[in-house]
């Protein structure tokens, strides 16, 4: 049986982590915690040093037509006011990410599968990528679509996609969303392996603290994201929001302090199993504790999504409550995190794509 400290330096020898052990890391506490921070953090500084790269965040429509049962913008919440960036507001935004040497731009939307907008989007990256001449990687963040969806926009310049997983426990998965084929667990994991296939460098993601999600669940997540060879990872704690079903099950959440720290660990034993990915430090860590994106990059995190939406559509984009940033503008943002990362000892790498260095190394190898 592993016990403190000597347990600790058994497990973090290893050269791969069980599930069980994996499980015993996210249940650390006082001493051994910090012990666990302390590794992530050297094995981050030693992989993939301490520089932070800028995404630029546009959500360009929160219109949706899934019914996620966590999240603020699904199509049955009536309450919320849908709007849709015209071309124009987002190729500013994108001149904005290319002027401010950000290395590159998320474009994230609610989920809509149609020709319309598949067209539209297709226009739309070489549109950003004639306006930018050529300086921004693209990474879109559009959910679940065909096959020859995801070729196109590939071929039109979008380099990354940003999926989550939501969790890689089917069972759990089932109780977050809706029974439909609409919903369906092994459609997502198929349209991760189709961006894989197109080439794209993929990212995926949990979310953390979720009613009846268990450590035992999480440690699954940790090691479908390493089986999968996923190039970068998102993750943030799971915030309830009042407009939708999940909300219902607010008093079986572990408290929201508590979700912090396990998502903290997450990150902290993910950049232990995974040590040149990419790892963003989520915007969701910042709506618990005021310093949580600082936090994140100080333990092994490395990419950090300013948001560059024209402010006045934010408060609309709320998937979740007591979301950051809300009031702000993109050049607040961008002050804003420079001394963030400032406070936590790291530099932010301008001008560069920072492509994650696993990808490379995958492409390589195959
Ligand atoms: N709390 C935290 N994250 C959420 N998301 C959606 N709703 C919530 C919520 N209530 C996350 C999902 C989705 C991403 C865009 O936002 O993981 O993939
Ligand atoms: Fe739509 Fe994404 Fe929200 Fe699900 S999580 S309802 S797909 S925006
Ligand atoms: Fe937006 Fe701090 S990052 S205001």
């Amino acid at each position: 049986m592993q016990t403190g400290m000597i347990g600790l330096e058994k497990i973090f020898s290893k050269s791969s982590f069980t599930r069980e052990d994996i499980v015993y890391l996210l249940g650390l506490q006082g001493t051994e915690k910090t012990q666990l921070f302390a590794e992530s953090a050297r094995i981050k500084e030693k992989h993939v040093g301490n520089k932070v790269y800028f995404r630029g965040l546009i959500e360009f429509s929160n219109v949706c037509l899934k019914n996620c049962l966590y999240c603020g913008i699904r199509l049955d919440n009536k309450d919320v006011h849908r709007y849709n960036l015209t071309d124009g507001e987002i190729l500013d935004a994108a001149r904005f990410a290319a002027d401010n040497k950000y290395g590159s731009l998320v474009l994230q939307s609610g989920e809509i599968q149609h020709l319309n907008f598949t067209d539209r989007m297709e226009k739309l990256l070489t549109a950003i990528h004639q306006a930018t001449g050529g300086k921004l990687r693209i990474t879109l963040s559009c959910g679940e679509q065909s096959q020859d969806t995801y070729k196109r926009w590939h071929n039109s310049g979008a380099h990354r996609y940003l999926l989550r997983i939501e969790s890689s426990n089917p069972e759990l998965y089932k109780k977050l969303h809706p029974n439909d084929e609409n919903h369906s667990f092994q459609r997502r994991l198929d349209s991760l392996y189709g961006l894989q296939k197109t080439g794209y460098q993929v990212g995926t993601g949990v979310m953390i603290g979720l009613p009846f999600q268990t450590l035992d669940d999480l440690a699954g997540d940790l090691l479908f994201m390493q089986q999968f060879n996923i190039d970068m990872v998102g993750m943030g704690p799971y915030l309830e929001h009042e407009e939708t079903p999940l909300y219902e099950f607010r008093d079986k959440l572990l408290p929201r302090e508590e979700r912090f720290q396990l998502t903290l660990k997450m990150i902290a034993v993910l950049r232990i199993l995974m040590k040149d990915i990419n790892i963003a430090a989520t915007t969701a860590l910042q709506a618990i504790d005021k310093l949580g994106r600082e936090k994140a990059i100080k333990i092994g995190a490395n990419v950090i999504m300013p948001n560059i939406t024209p402010g006045k559509y934010r408060d609309d984009y709320l998937l979740y409550q007591d979301k950051p940033c809300t009031d702000e503008n993109p050049d607040d943002c961008k002050t804003c995190l420079e001394a963030r990362i400032a406070l936590a000892d790291n530099v932010i790498a301008y001008g560069e794509w920072g492509d994650s260095k696993y990808y490379s190394e995958r492409i390589k190898k195959s």
